[in-house]
């Protein structure tokens, strides 16, 4: 089939679902929940409450398979170049060992030295200037800091080694206020830069170095891709891992970007990690189109975006410890597939990623979900949630579970004026406060949800999910025919920023536009 073909079957479909409601959807077909839900590697995927049914799956499930997805698939696992305008291959599968890395790259040697690296950090081997190591400082920025930064979190009942902060904002305050009450003779400072340029990182990198003072050439180490930098930086060649052009900066938790977090949650932990990785990756590579969970995932987003023309997605975890996973996943996903040109070049012929955004439930249900239910754009929502918690005694998780489920039945089925009126005259109200209030209680509903259940939030179950919506960014991409691996529109405010601060510093505005211009004058008066 053709991919245009493919398209305008899809069209159809969407035409014929559009007229049907969600109550209508779900109300009627007893078996849609088991023909709407696939579970593999620990991950229940429920598209049930999504405006889809097996017949429009099956003609996603048709565009895909136009669009080579599996051969595109394989071609990423066998180390060809799919990052087109870098020439660069994509094998961040290979760090968790799912895929061969390229010859030569010393990818287990530098595997080894880290985690021994950590262990050493844990076990007291490797000290600080005032003993054993208590803190340890990730420094970096954007994949350099949001994915351990994440990691950490969610994972707080294994982290039982020096206690791990981060600091990525190039705000000085995020540095001081992460250092307020740490003791320079007893930290490690771990700088996470792929290119070691970033200015961010490289303007906190100096005032950590400042602030260990005597101790910091024995109280650094670095990840990164510059080692000359890092040596000139007054890096120990032997404290200096090494990450590759191969690793994209949102895909590399799982090397030695990872390196805090190994010594947080240790070598096994971390080991049990890549599994869980590892064991989605052979899923992805391996399972029928048809019951592969983030093929399924990322379709539904196209059917989303393309053929309902949703522009917005809210994500939300219904877990506590996955707090910052929707900033982690904004990284993975909108720098990954916020692009409009084709692989080509051309312009893209679809609208590509949807914004993401979110909170943690139950707390977000406080803040925006009055918007999710009755504001006047539909923005579908994407729960997630544990079946079993960490630790967290089982009325809490209950509590929180049943809100999860609420919101996600409360979004499809709504509640209809008539039915407002109903319980409002049950409850012995007069017909004219019906009148009144029934508009404004009512909740249109008809607003589509997806729930992804997995069994607990373990290292191996975090990385299964990271690697499912890794995958699921690959799948969209080849779809809408775009380069997942690059991001040139984060260059351009970058090289800005290297023009304004200078003229913040001497006032000289020459060559900035006016508004720019204005906007430094004023802030260089209104600071002296
Ligand atoms: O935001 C742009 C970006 O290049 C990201 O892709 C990357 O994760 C981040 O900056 C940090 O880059 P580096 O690790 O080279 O400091």
């Amino acid at each position: 089939m053709e991919v245009a073909d493919a398209w305008e079957e899809l069209e159809a479909h969407g035409a014929r679902l559009r007229e049907n409601s969600l109550r209508a959807l779900i109300g009627k077909d007893p078996d849609r929940p088991a023909q709407m839900a696939t579970t593999a590697c620990g991950i229940t995927l429920d598209l049930s409450k999504e405006k889809l049914d097996p017949p429009a799956m099956s003609a996603l499930l048709a565009l895909a398979r136009a669009c080579d997805l599996e051969a595109e698939r394989d071609a990423m696992a066998r180390g060809d170049i799919v990052n087109g305008t870098e020439k660069r291959t994509a094998l961040h599968m290979a760090l968790r060992g799912s895929v061969a890395p390229p010859t030569g790259a010393g990818a287990a040697e530098t595997k080894e030295r880290f985690l021994d690296f950590a262990e050493k950090v844990r076990g007291g081997a490797v000290t600080a200037a005032g003993g054993r190591i208590t803190d340890v400082i990730n420094i970096g920025i954007g994949g350099s800091d949001l994915g351990p930064a994440m990691a950490a979190q969610a994972l707080r009942p294994y982290l039982d080694g020096p206690a791990i902060h981060f600091v990525s904002n190039v705000d000085g305050a995020h540095f001081a206020d992460t250092v307020r009450n740490l003791d320079p003779r007893r930290t490690l400072v771990v700088i996470c830069s792929k290119s070691f340029s970033t200015p961010e990182t490289m303007a906190n990198a100096r005032l950590a170095k400042g602030w260990l003072g005597d101790f910091s050439s024995d109280q650094m180490a670095a990840v990164s891709s510059n080692t000359d930098a890092c040596a000139e930086f007054g890096i120990p060649e032997d404290r200096v891992f090494g990450i590759w052009d191969w690793v994209g900066g949102r895909y590399s938790l799982w090397s030695a970007i990872g390196l805090s977090l190994a010594i947080g949650i240790g070598r096994d932990r971390f080991e049990e990690f890549l599994s869980g990785a590892a064991e989605m990756d052979r899923h992805f590579l391996e399972a029928p189109l048809d019951q592969n969970l983030p093929v399924l995932y990322g379709l539904s987003g196209i059917w989303r975006r393309n053929i309902l023309g949703y522009q917005s997605v809210a994500f939300i975890p219904y877990d506590q410890r996955l707090s910052r996973l929707s900033a982690y996943l904004q990284q993975l996903k909108l720098e990954s597939l916020g692009k409009s040109v084709s692989r080509d070049g051309s312009a893209a012929l679809k609208s590509t990623s949807a914004i993401l955004w979110g909170e943690p439930g139950a707390n977000a249900q406080h803040s925006f979900f009055q918007l999710l239910h009755q504001g006047s754009d539909v923005i579908p929502v994407d729960f997630l949630a544990a079946i079993t918690p960490t630790d967290a005694d089982a009325d809490h998780h209950r509590i929180l579970l049943s809100n999860c489920l609420a919101q996600s039945r409360a979004l499809a089925f709504g509640r209809s004026e008539a039915e407002v009126a109903e319980e409002m005259r049950a409850n012995g109200a007069s017909e004219v406060e019906i009148d009144r209030l029934a508009p404004h209680r009512a909740c249109p509903g008809d607003r589509p949800s997806t729930v992804i259940l997995f069994d607990r939030l373990t290292p191996a179950r975090l990385g299964a999910l990271l690697a499912f919506f890794e995958h699921e960014v690959f799948v969209q991409s080849v779809v809408w025919e775009i380069n997942p691996f690059d991001q040139w529109g984060v260059e351009l405010g970058k090289r800005i920023a290297a023009r304004i601060s200078p003229a913040l510093e001497t006032g000289d505005v020459t060559d900035l536009d006016p508004s720019t211009a204005a906007l430094i004058c004023w802030i260089r008066g209104a600071s002296d």
